[in-house]
């Protein structure tokens, strides 16, 4: 008979979101053999730096022969075990051709300042780390998940927390889109399989299908490891889901002066193999032909709700949640990517795909989860969303909502030693996003703070002057 488990809360997801879940679960006092967190996750192979491996080596080399094997198998059986980590790593340091960041330097909490959750920290807080497990079917009603081994886990409270996978071409049917070297990024695998490609097909082209976040990051990442690297997105300009057309122009500049190759306004519509099934060429809608070693894509991610259907209220693509994260199915909670929430500040259901997010979801959830048994109750979630990206020297945040007349201030000069550019964007008057490009962490809190409290804008041409003067005067 397959093996059953009960604990009182079940994290299912063992991402961002359930990292953090963990560690709020801590700080109220779960008590060992509470909480289990179960995550498909598992398999890294590239988890140790080669500095760490080094050392090591040099480690076991003091012990004698016995103790060297023990070590070594306790080694080889915990290089498989990838507790929650940061995932933005994945697509900025885990990718740099020198000193890359590898497990466990990432696990969370690292991201935000916290302790790192080493797999060992689950064990000593009695929590158990079920990786390696998908889980094929929830019954909520039965409040019983099974897995594709056949394991079957009951539980009082459950914590939805699947995050997101990616879109694939081949879910459009794009022709040859099953080709190798096709590449796509979510989890740390995708990661490993992407440097051990990076690797094998040194100094070779490479083209970059999407022009939102893992266009532009995968593209600088592609461009220090020496590739010749081409971006292709159907949009008149990248990122159009926060940039404006100014913006936009700064980097893509940027880029080209890096020697990234930009072609917009058209989609992949097909791609050519060699004989070993090896991509070779990404053939475009507007009939042109690019010549590739690696493709990666980012076409946009889906929240990953598909166990959940028909059994909860969705919308917007998302399961959703009230704003202490409870779904439409008491007892369960959805946060991190796969939520759909109540964003008071502007009196909307949003999903936000972002890591900030994923993180104050989740410590919301707990809060209210543990509070609620003991018949207590906790504000409800105040949001204030918050974006970031990292590439080649640059990094910009951006905070609040994007809406409205947009203006740009600043030295926007892609040829600029150090470019310090923003823009506000004025809505019915008020300020309602600040985006900041080469911010100090004091400009960025500056900006994130005229996103929280709306300024009022009598002049639009003097705010256009004053710049991040004035928010720093907020
Ligand atoms: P997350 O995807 O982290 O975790 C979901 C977990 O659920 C995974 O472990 C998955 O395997 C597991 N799972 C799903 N279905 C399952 C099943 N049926 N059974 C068992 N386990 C299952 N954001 C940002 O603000 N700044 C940034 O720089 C970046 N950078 C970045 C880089 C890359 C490469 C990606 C993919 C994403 C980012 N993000 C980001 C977005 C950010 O990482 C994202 O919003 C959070 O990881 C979301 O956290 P969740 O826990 O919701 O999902
Ligand atoms: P995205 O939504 O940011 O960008 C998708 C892009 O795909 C669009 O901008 C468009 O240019 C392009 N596109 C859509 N259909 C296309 C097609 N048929 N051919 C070519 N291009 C097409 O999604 P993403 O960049 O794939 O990112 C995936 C997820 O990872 C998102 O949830 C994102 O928020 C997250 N992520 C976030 C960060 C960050 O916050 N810094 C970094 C990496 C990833």
């Amino acid at each position: 008979m397959a093996a059953e488990k009960h604990f009182k809360y079940v994290i299912l997801g063992g991402g961002v979101a359930a990292g953090y879940a963990a560690r709020e679960f801590a700080k109220q006092g779960v008590k060992p053999g509470e909480l289990a967190i179960i995550s498909k996750e598992a398999v890294c192979s590239l988890t140790f730096s080669t500095t760490y491996m080094a050392e090591f080596h040099f480690s076991c080399s003091m012990f004698d022969a016995a103790m060297q094997a023990w070590m070594y198998e306790i080694f080889a059986a915990n290089r498989h075990l990838v507790a929650p980590y940061e995932r933005p790593a994945l697509s900025k340091g885990y990718l740099f051709p020198q000193n890359a960041a590898r497990l466990p330097g990432f696990h969370v909490c690292v991201g935000s300042g916290g302790e790192r959750q080493l797999p060992e920290w689950y064990a000593e807080k009695g929590i158990e780390l079920i990786l390696s497990t998908e889980i094929v079917k929830a019954d909520l009603a039965a409040k019983t998940l099974t897995s594709a081994a056949g394991a079957t886990f009951t539980y009082q409270i459950l914590l939805i927390a699947t995050g997101a996978t990616v879109i694939k071409l081949t879910d459009f049917g794009t022709q040859g889109a099953d080709s190798n070297n096709i590449l796509y990024l979510r989890e740390i695998d995708d990661a490993d399989k992407l440097v051990a490609a990076i690797q094998a097909k040194k100094g070779g082209k490479a083209v970059v299908i999407g022009g939102g976040y893992i266009g532009l990051e995968l593209s600088a990442a592609l461009r220090l490891n020496d590739y010749d690297v081409t971006m292709v997105f159907p949009e008149p300009w990248c990122m159009p889901r926060l940039f404006t057309a100014e913006i936009a122009a700064f980097y893509e500049a940027y880029y080209a002066n890096k020697g990234v190759q930009i072609v917009k306004g058209t989609i992949a519509v097909g791609f050519d193999a060699d004989a070993n099934g090896d991509v070779k060429a990404v053939k475009l809608k507007d009939g042109r032909v690019l010549e590739a070693d690696i493709v990666v894509v980012g076409v946009g991610a889906r929240p990953l709700t598909t166990l959940f259907k028909g059994q909860v209220a969705e919308e917007k693509g998302g399961i959703k949640t009230d704003a202490f994260f409870e779904t439409s199915v008491p007892g369960v909670y959805a946060v991190g990517d796969v939520a759909t929430f109540p964003m008071k500040m502007y009196n909307e259901l949003r999903r936000v795909e972002h890591v900030d997010h994923s993180r104050k979801s989740a410590e919301q959830a707990v809060k209210a989860i543990i509070s609620k048994e003991s018949g207590e109750s906790v504000p409800e979630y105040e949001y204030l969303p918050f974006f970031y990206s990292r590439s080649f020297d640059l990094g910009w945040q951006f905070y609040g909502d994007n809406v409205g007349e947009a203006i740009l201030f600043g030295d926007s000069d892609p040829t600029s030693a150090k470019p310090k550019f923003g823009s506000y964007w004025i809505k019915d008057g008020k300020v309602l996003g600040a985006f900041l490009e080469g911010g100090s962490p004091d400009e960025n809190k500056a900006i994130a703070k005229v996103a929280k409290t709306q300024p009022p804008v009598a002049n639009v041409e003097e705010l256009k002057k004053e710049g991040l003067q004035f928010a720093s005067k907020i």
